[in-house]
């Protein structure tokens, strides 16, 4: 493993000399209280130039991104962000701007805002559109409030429950819990789908909504919608669309034509912005007419030729985040969807389809997938080949696979599937990368019937070898104390 900068320091080495101040040396010990004074020297590493430049090069080979390859994290699609997407955020004229200008002095950036706005609601089927969320579960959070502050308006006070289905993501009962609402699980099929029968037994007047991600968390289409959006309407309910996999029917198919009334999108996702390792994300909110009176404010608006804020919207749930939202990630996905343009975008969505039904058609003779079928973008495998006779779990394959030099998959979600893994190839890879990745689980399937140990005892290469899960979650020690 390597050493941490503390323990290559060597006490003398120095990459600077700070120039003398030329001025007399202050006495501080009569010039600042003794409790703020240091008694003894700090303990900062001491380390030539070339050392810590060494240092800090090595640190940067063991961060793992998708510019240093494959990075298949289910529901997280991880493809690639063209790198003219960061020049656009970075040109000085809106990049230096300052949040608080007034609007005649910031006409461009309103205008992309604007456009983004537009541009989003075009491409979802929706009526308008807030960009101030900064994430996905930010975005849930507004939409589950905009549900809230209708209900609420049109009198309807007893709707205290949300629905989730057992497949949803974590943050939709969270969110949904949250903001006030009960939450009532509803089952899945043995398709995978939502089940109709199930939605309907626990439709009733007291439930606000039903939160649906679309594909779906385990990659697959909800081919009833239709019939699901009529069950939620009718019994006086909104739908509410997690946007997560938006990248698996964009440009060919639209949440707003599918009967959803409020939407988020996560930009980090489908509208290629970098993001992992806590990078800043946004998660704007689209909602249907009935519901533009409850979008954050403020909105950014065009009167005549100039573009504004508009402030004046008294059934508004409020400002949802400081200033307008995440302006970088914005611009980065304002540049990715005018580079594609509505062609592109779609054939963005069909390639992804095309790689995940390409790479799931590669691997079933030697993994079990559980729903084998035409997925969307993303699909779940898991280790019941592997099981038996040592034992071998998921968690064992996806550390074997950092040995082979990739991200694992996203593992053990959806909770409904047992050992899941859930892969998502992104439609930024080539077919030979595809490839390179199904030989690497070819291999690791052959090992864990003839050397099962490589897997049980994986990873080998890393920098940090198996840890405790548990532990790590629990009690992660991620500060150096001095000895
Ligand atoms: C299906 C789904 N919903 C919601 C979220 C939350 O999005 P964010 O991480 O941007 O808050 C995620 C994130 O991975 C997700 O996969």
């Amino acid at each position: 493993m390597s050493k941490l900068i503390f323990e290559k320091g060597v006490k003398g080495s120095n990459s600077f000399r700070l120039p003398s101040a030329g001025l007399p040396q202050p006495d501080i010990n009569h010039t600042l209280p003794p409790i703020f004074l240091r008694h003894k020297d700090t303990d900062l590493p001491q380390l030539s130039e070339v050392e810590a430049v060494r240092h800090f090069t090595e640190l940067s080979k063991l961060a793992y991104g998708v510019d240093n390859g494959f990075y298949p994290l289910g529901s997280c699609t991880m493809k690639y962000s063209p790198k003219i997407n960061e020049w656009a955020a970075r040109l000085p004229g809106l990049a230096a701007l300052h949040p608080y200008q007034v609007p005649e002095t910031i006409q461009g950036a309103l205008q992309i805002y604007y456009e983004m706005q537009e541009f989003l609601a075009e491409i979802t089927g929706m009526d308008g559109f807030t960009l101030q969320p900064a994430a996905g579960a930010h975005g849930e959070m507004v939409g589950v409030m905009i549900i809230k502050a209708y209900h609420l308006y049109q009198g309807d006070r007893e709707r205290t429950k949300m629905m989730v289905p057992d497949s949803a993501h974590g943050t939709n009962p969270a969110t949904a819990n949250m903001i006030g609402f009960d939450v009532i699980e509803v089952k899945s099929n043995q398709r995978g789908l939502v089940d109709l029968d199930d939605l309907k037994s626990k439709m009733n007047k007291e439930v606000a909504g039903l939160m649906l991600t679309n594909p779906n968390t385990l990659g697959l289409f909800e081919e009833e919608i239709q019939d699901i959006a009529a069950v939620v309407h009718e019994a006086g309910g909104l739908l509410y669309y997690d946007g997560a996999n938006l990248n698996g029917v964009i440009g060919v198919a639209r949440p707003g034509d599918m009967g959803f009334d409020v939407i988020h999108v996560n930009l980090h996702k489908t509208f290629s912005t970098p993001h992992g390792g806590g990078g800043p994300g946004a998660g704007p909110v689209g909602v249907k007419e009935h519901l533009l009176p409850f979008l954050p404010k403020p909105l950014v608006v065009k009167e005549g030729e100039l573009y504004n804020f508009d402030y004046d919207r008294p059934l508004s749930i409020g400002k949802a985040r400081n200033f307008y939202g995440n302006f970088g990630v914005i611009l980065k996905a304002y540049a990715y969807i005018k580079a594609l343009g509505g062609e592109g975008l779609k054939d963005a969505c069909q390639n992804a389809v095309l790689n995940a039904n390409y790479m799931r058609h590669q691997l079933r003779d030697d993994y079990n997938i559980p729903l084998d079928r035409l997925c969307k973008h993303e699909f779940i495998i898991n280790s019941k080949k592997q099981a038996d006779p040592h034992g071998i779990s998921t968690m064992d394959i996806a550390k074997r696979l950092i040995d082979y030099g990739y991200h694992p998959p996203t593992v053990y979600f959806p909770l409904i599937i047992s050992e899941a893994m859930m892969i998502e190839p992104t439609e930024t890879e080539s077919k030979e990368r595809l490839d390179d990745f199904i030989a690497a689980m070819k291999i690791i399937a052959k090992e864990a019937k003839e050397a099962p140990e490589l897997l049980l005892d994986a990873p080998h290469n890393a920098v940090i070898r198996r840890v405790d899960e548990v532990k790590a979650a629990r009690k992660p020690v991620v500060k150096w104390e001095a000895p």
